[in-house]
């Protein structure tokens, strides 16, 4: 589908209409569509992403028909809550330092020239980095596999393929007995005993599953919805960010010579660097770092940002105002907006530093816009900023001996929800800098 929606992006302009299965899906891409599209106030387009998209019943298994009205009003607080700055900072340090034992593990665990898969590296690192800092180290990390598995089918659970030949649905229901599990020893402990207890924001998390009127298989299986939701996005950017820096070492060195000189300058010592303030992982000196994050997400996140036309809605756009019919979908399409020439320049190609000093930044809708803008992107940018600043100040990693030089960035696979998987992975070596 990607393909083919650049081919009408091409043929028709920012805006265009398909007709899919009798019904009208309108995509439109040009900024001031998406200024009406993200802005839309009086309810005239209805946001069904939680919705229609249903990741609670395909994700999670829940069955409470209301399960994303329940996400809406009472999780989605709780995540703009747990993405302010005092909650970012107690998940942080916990992470940062559960993120650096992982890193050392890995050299215990394989000899420093073994290569390894890159993505198998930073998802495994991240997974168990990101979970226990938010729900403590009682949690069951066991299901990292079963979760992995999940992550990979999405874009066929969204589309409704027959999963007869797949393991999809056992993964789910193990990962739910393992989450009910935990749950269940959640609220019958008095003390905490994880090494690293239990965030703020996860008990908020937990006893707001548990106030809810639902089985206790819905509440395992809405965690386990969120759990997918606070992971899933942040492995893949961080993947790409991380192998256009393998495979370019001249963008690589640049990296490591801002992250050597950002951390000597915000964080005199180790302490300070692993309870970094998001304030401090945000500022200039870490402008190349935030200027790849978003060129990553700018080439390769898809639109998914869907609503309805619960009325005749005008839009405005660059060519004159527009009517979309009552009863059409509207997509946001902004791999249109990301990948035109008009809104940026050389638009296939990786430029490291597009974004720095707020170049370039109207035309981005990484975390969407308006009212149902990302709630989760201030944990987001932590994790990834702080994955790439540990990793470069301690280690050095390079595409593997024996990979074709230079090293060719993997291709992304269209079949995939969010952000694509790569299609063939680069391998790695990872040592610590001297
Ligand atoms: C790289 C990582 C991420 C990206 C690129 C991303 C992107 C987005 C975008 C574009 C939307 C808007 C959808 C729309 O307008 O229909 C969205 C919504 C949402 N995101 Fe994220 N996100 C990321 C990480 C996270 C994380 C870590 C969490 C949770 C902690 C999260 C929770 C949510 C929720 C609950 C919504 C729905 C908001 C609503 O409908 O009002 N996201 N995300």
């Amino acid at each position: 589908m990607p393909g083919y929606l650049n081919e009408c992006f091409h043929l028709y302009g920012p805006n265009f209409q398909l007709n899919i299965a009798g019904t009208a899906v309108v995509f439109v891409s040009d900024h001031d569509s998406l200024d009406t599209f993200y802005r839309n106030k009086d309810g005239s387009l209805t946001n069904d992403i939680l919705i229609t998209a249903s990741p609670p019943r395909l994700l999670g298994g829940v069955k409470a028909p209301d399960s994303a009205y329940i996400i809406e009003t009472s999780l989605i607080p709780i995540i703009v809550k747990g993405n302010m700055e005092p909650s970012l900072c107690e998940i942080g340090e916990a992470f940062n330092r559960e993120l650096c034992n992982q890193f050392a593990q890995l050299l215990v665990d394989q000899s420093p020239s073994r290569p390894q898969p890159l993505r198998q590296l930073i998802t495994y690192t991240l997974f168990h980095s990101i979970v226990p800092a938010v729900f403590g180290s009682d949690f069951p990390l066991s299901i990292y596999d079963d979760l992995m598995a999940l992550d990979i089918s999405t874009y066929h659970l969204f589309h409704s393929i027959p999963l007869f030949s797949n393991s999809v649905p056992h993964a789910r229901l193990r990962v739910r007995g393992a989450v009910l599990d935990f749950m269940r020893s959640w609220k019958d402990s008095t003390t905490p005993h994880a090494d690293y207890a239990i965030s703020e924001h996860g008990n908020e998390v937990l006893h707001k599953l548990f106030a809810l009127d639902l089985t206790d298989e819905d509440r395992a299986g809405l965690l386990q919805v969120y759990i997918w939701g606070l992971i899933t996005n942040v492995f893949r950017m961080t993947y790409w960010l991380i192998a256009h820096l393998v495979c370019d070492r001249a963008d690589y060195m640049r990296m490591q010579e801002e992250i050597d000189a950002g951390v000597a300058h915000e964080f005199p010592d180790r302490p300070s660097l692993l309870s970094a303030h998001p304030r401090a992982v945000n500022s200039t000196r870490f402008a190349l770092l935030d200027s790849g994050m978003k060129e990553t997400g700018r080439l390769y996140f898809y639109p998914f940002s869907r609503r309805i036309a619960t009325a005749d809605v005008e839009f405005r756009s660059a060519s004159g105002p527009f009517m979309v019919s009552k009863g059409s979908q509207v997509i946001a399409y902004n791999t249109g907006a990301h990948h035109n020439p008009d809104n940026f320049e050389d638009p296939k190609r990786f430029l490291l530093d597009r974004f720095v000093g707020g170049k370039n930044a109207r035309n981005l809708y990484l975390w969407a816009r308006g009212s149902h803008i990302c709630p989760g992107r201030h944990m987001a940018i932590y994790y990834l900023k702080m994955f790439t600043i540990l990793l470069f100040q301690q280690y050095e990693l390079a595409a593997a001996e024996g990979e074709a030089q230079p090293v060719r960035l993997p291709e992304g696979n269209p079949w995939s929800a969010g952000m694509p998987l790569p299609r063939k992975d680069v391998l790695v070596t990872l040592r610590k800098r001297v």
